[in-house]
């Protein structure tokens, strides 16, 4: 482990689901309500709810924010969730460059990005990092900007002892299936403000001829068989993830010592929950170049992926293209009032040059894998010197 297991105390209350025949919340089932009390209760928040995936969740807490066509959204540059989840609401998103060392949004740097237009700020704990979210929440609260957190990487991290997801106005979560907590599919919301997850439920919960009455709202129910197998697994979950701390344990002891692959971390008080574990590599100022690098790797037969989807978000076609739905929007909404030319190479530099440089480890494969992929790193290292 951490394999995940599925057995009969899943099937049991899948049983239940099938037997009682309501299949759905809306039809009286009652396992998706408990699953997010249950949720809400581990994470200690006042509201949880589910939805059938992360990025609907992401999508609701736009919504929820009142970020539409013509206002932005601060997003990190990493991964392109955060920048989809506001155009989904026809917002613009605007990003933030991260810290070189955290690969998390540079809180220094977002007061900058912040304009009359600026309605809610969406951070990811990158890679299962929690971001600095004490820093983070002062400026939201000074400007008065909702601030949505994107834990698909971290559940149950923790900063300044406190989980990921309970800082923000509202946390969101992945269950899709390569994620700590897999169901298939699925994802959830949690919330401390009742407005906030009165919205949510419109799109998580509600009938969509109820929702009408307060707006546009789109259906992201969770069935009640995901909710069933989640309930279980969140049981699991924390299992899951003490495993995958030790996981992430060998690989630090495997690059130990070696300067040209620092590790992706934090200064403040916090504990990675290691969806990815991640370091930085940094070989050129010693004369190790990233070909050599890739190759000693591959000689050592070391599991290792480097560089993810080596350019930030904005580079992506459907941000440099403009690509959306209708008449221009939402990049080129005719409401929007900001500049045209957003997205200029060079934006965030130190992501456009970090994120090349990620050696990632996935780390959801037996220990016995794991204790057998960070020895092949540890002798692709000292090969290097
Ligand atoms: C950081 C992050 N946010 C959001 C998502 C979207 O999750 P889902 O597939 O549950 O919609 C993902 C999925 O890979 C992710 O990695």
């Amino acid at each position: 482990m951490p394999v995940r297991v599925f057995d009969e105390k899943e099937i049991d209350l899948i049983r239940e689901v099938f037997t009682s025949g309501q299949l759905s919340v809306l039809s009286g089932g009652k396992i998706t309500g408990r699953f997010e009390a249950a949720f809400a209760e581990a994470m200690r928040a006042k509201h949880a709810v589910a939805m059938n995936a992360a990025m609907s969740v992401l999508h609701a807490s736009v919504a929820a924010a009142g970020a539409g066509a013509g206002d932005e959204v601060i997003c990190d540059p990493v991964c392109v969730f955060g920048a989809v989840a506001a155009m989904y609401n026809n917002a613009v998103p605007v990003f933030v460059d991260i810290d070189p060392i955290t690969m998390n949004m540079n809180p220094d740097l977002i007061e900058a990005k912040i304009t009359e237009r600026t309605k809610a700020l969406i951070v990811t704990h990158i890679w299962g990092l929690p971001a600095e979210m004490d820093r983070i929440m002062a400026i939201a609260r000074k400007h008065n900007i909702i601030v949505i957190e994107d834990c698909a990487h971290a559940l149950f991290a923790t900063y300044k002892g406190r989980y990921v997801g309970t800082w923000g106005d509202v946390g969101s979560f992945s269950f899709q299936m390569s994620k700590q907590m897999g169901l298939g599919d699925g994802g959830i919301g949690i919330t401390d403000n009742e407005e906030i997850a009165k919205t949510l439920g419109l799109f998580g919960g509600a009938p969509t001829f109820a929702a009408v009455a307060y707006g546009l709202h789109w259906n992201y129910r969770m069935t009640e068989q995901t909710a069933a197998i989640g309930l279980v697994q969140l049981e699991r979950a924390r299992g899951y993830i003490a495993e995958l701390i030790e996981i992430a344990r060998l690989y630090d002891e495997a690059v130990k010592g070696c300067d040209w692959l620092p590790l992706q971390q934090s200064q403040s008080e916090s504990q990675n929950t290691y969806h990815f574990w991640t370091a930085i590599f940094r070989g050129e100022g010693y004369g190790i170049s990233m070909d050599d690098f890739r190759q000693t790797l591959q000689e050592e037969k070391a599991n290792v992926s480097i560089g993810y989807t080596g350019m930030p978000a904005y580079k992506h076609p459907l941000l440099q293209e403009r690509l959306g739905y209708g008449s221009g929007c939402p990049l080129d909404c005719p409401l929007y009032t900001g500049s045209s030319n957003r997205y200029p190479d060079g934006l965030c530099p130190v992501a456009e040059d970090t994120i090349p440089r990620a050696v990632l480890v996935y780390t959801f494969y037996s220990k016995e894998y794991h204790q057998q992929n960070a020895e092949a790193l540890h002798r692709a290292v000292a090969k290097l010197g």
